[in-house]
């Protein structure tokens, strides 16, 4: 079970420096370890890229003739073949264009990468789209190690560690690749299957001017191999197969989360616990399935006890048929993404337990299948919610929010700071916002704007919409206190207007991620949103709390 999880292994340790100045330089390199147990290595160094040895050197290049700071020496060094390469080419230099050249004259590497960088100095989403080009093209060739200036750059409203982080988080992203055989759940290295290392980059440096950069570029690597497993992971269970990935595997991965780590401790409440509880809501979704459903709590402890914790809520429904209301059979295999508010909880919490913020956080996933049978639920049935409110379910598929409103009122319990949603909730909400933003709803304006930066920092960009009264008129039934589903238009706030009807007590935020948990297009797969949202706010919120 040891690599079941992405995990960050870290050493540090001293080289003495060259006798002419007596300067130690501190080798810091972490270990992101992938399920099938490859290990990418990456390193913040202070050193000469003239010297380096390594199978590429990534340098930037900008579109104006000038060359920038990081680049310059380099240049000089192979006798101006990056200059000469600038006038010659056309599109070189363009934001995120890449150009790879071998065997470069007058330099210890074996390649040299070439990045454009475009006009003046790039903005969040601009470095981005520069480190996953970088990434992109070193993992179309044999490139086993790799070093890297993309870190000197300016980033507009950026400082170097932010950077670091980026770089380090957009390499790691980009060495994820689902592993398509599957051995049999006897064989005991099952666990083996998922992700891994679809590349053979083993090493990334990131190259330091200085000492004080060196350190903040190690800061930068840290959190972004973390948040970056973290992300990797809420891909790898996104990406699992409903027939895999059911209710019941949710419940060993967070029983696995627990006992790998200390200040996770894991409890799962049974359905006849659920029963006890009230939870008529929740219960109502996996009446037609055969595989029982769950609520996952998985409790991170940080800080003193009588902190009041921030509670995550993921939507965990492995797969989505629609229930009795069953959906078209076009595209309905990716409803087995409909867990992915849960998977991003999962990867949440793996981030926390790698870098330990000081932080109470709870992770909740309530974990259903939603399928039609003879005993499944039909449209018209009113059920009782553990709130007490009866709902009439005029719709099965819109079965969300009633997973949700059950576990938003037993996260009450917890006393939280902050409760915040993550769910694949509406279709609608895809719709409004397409694939590049998180539709993100709140009862408190503070939290909402922390949020939206949190996500601007990271470019896991979130959008508010509105919560208005009138949203909520439309949710009125003659037969029960509340219908699950309102009139036509702004569905994806009707749904948020539903579950604001249970968050009365705490301070909440829904965060509507089914346009960006998995990309649909090109090739298909989980994206592991918002993991980075959640964690650059927990952190934050870590140091100011
Ligand atoms: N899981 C779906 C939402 C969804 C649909 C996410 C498509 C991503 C892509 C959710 O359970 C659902 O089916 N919602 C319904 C609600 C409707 C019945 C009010 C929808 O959006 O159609
Ligand atoms: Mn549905
Ligand atoms: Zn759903």
């Amino acid at each position: 079970m040891g690599n079941k999880y992405l995990s960050i292994f870290y050493h540090s340790y001293l080289v003495s420096g060259s006798a002419s100045h007596k300067l130690a330089i501190t080798i810091i390199q972490y270990s992101i370890r992938f399920v099938s147990g490859d290990t990418m290595e990456l390193s913040a160094r202070t050193l000469d890229p003239l010297t380096i040895k390594t199978d590429c050197l990534i340098v930037p290049v900008g579109e104006e003739k000038k060359l920038p700071a990081a680049t310059k020496a380099i240049d000089k060094a192979c006798a101006g073949l990056i200059s000469r390469c600038l006038e010659n080419g056309d599109t070189l230099g363009k934001c995120g264009s890449t150009l790879l050249l071998h065997e470069p004259g007058g330099l210890s590497a074996k390649r040299l990468l070439l990045v454009g960088i475009g006009k003046g100095a790039p903005n969040t989403q601009q470095f981005l789209k520069i480190c996953r080009a970088a990434a992109k093209a070193v993992n179309e060739d044999a490139i086993k190690s790799a070093a890297t200036t993309l870190t000197q750059i300016k980033v507009s409203g950026h400082d170097n560690r932010w950077a670091a982080e980026q770089l380090s988080r957009q390499f790691a992203e980009a060495s994820y690749a689902f592993k398509k055989s599957f051995k049999k759940s006897s064989e005991k290295s099952s666990e083996k299957t998922g992700t891994k290392a679809s590349n053979k980059l083993k090493r990334i440096t990131v190259i330091c001017t200085d000492r004080k950069s060196q350190q903040s570029s190690k800061a930068g690597i840290t959190s972004g191999s973390a948040i970056a497993s973290g992300t990797n992971r809420a891909r790898y269970l996104g990406d699992l197969p409903g027939n895999t990935c059911t209710p019941a595997y949710l419940v060993s991965q967070a029983r696995a989360l627990g006992r790998k780590h200390q200040k996770i401790s894991t409890h799962v409440l049974s359905e006849k616990q659920m029963a006890e509880l009230g939870m008529g809501a929740l219960l109502s979704v996996t009446a037609g399935s055969q595989q029982p459903a769950y609520l996952i709590a998985m409790e991170y402890r940080g800080a003193a006890k009588s902190q009041k914790p921030i509670v995550l809520v993921g939507k965990g429904v492995t797969f989505d048929s629609g229930g009795i209301s069953l959906k078209p059979g076009a595209k309905m295999d990716e409803m087995k993404y409909d867990m992915c508010g849960a998977a991003s909880v999962f990867g949440v919490m793996e981030a926390l337990a790698t870098l330990e913020p000081s932080l109470n956080v709870v992770g909740l996933v309530p974990t259903v299948e939603n399928l039609p049978s003879g005993t499944a639920t039909k449209p018209g049935d009113v059920v009782t919610s553990m709130s007490g409110k009866t709902i009439e379910v005029l719709n099965t598929d819109a079965e969300g929010r009633l997973i949700l409103c059950d576990a938003l009122t037993y996260a009450a319990r917890y006393k939280p700071d902050t409760v915040i949603d993550i769910a694949t909730l509406t279709g609608a909400c895809v719709v409004a916002l397409g694939s590049h933003a998180t539709g993100l709803f709140s009862n408190n304006d503070e939290l909402a704007q922390q949020l939206l930066s949190a996500g601007q920092t990271c470019g896991d960009r979130a959008w508010q919409m509105p919560l208005w009264a009138e949203y909520d008129e439309p949710l009125k039934s003659n037969f029960a206190d509340i219908p699950n589903i309102g009139g036509a238009g702004g569905g994806s706030i009707t749904a948020a207007c539903f579950l604001s009807r249970f968050t009365k007590e705490y301070r909440w935020a829904h965060m509507d991620i089914a346009g960006t948990a998995w990309n649909s297009a090109g090739p298909k797969g989980a994206t592991g949103r918002p993991v980075p949202l959640l964690v650059e706010y927990l952190l934050r919120r870590a140091e100011s709390p």
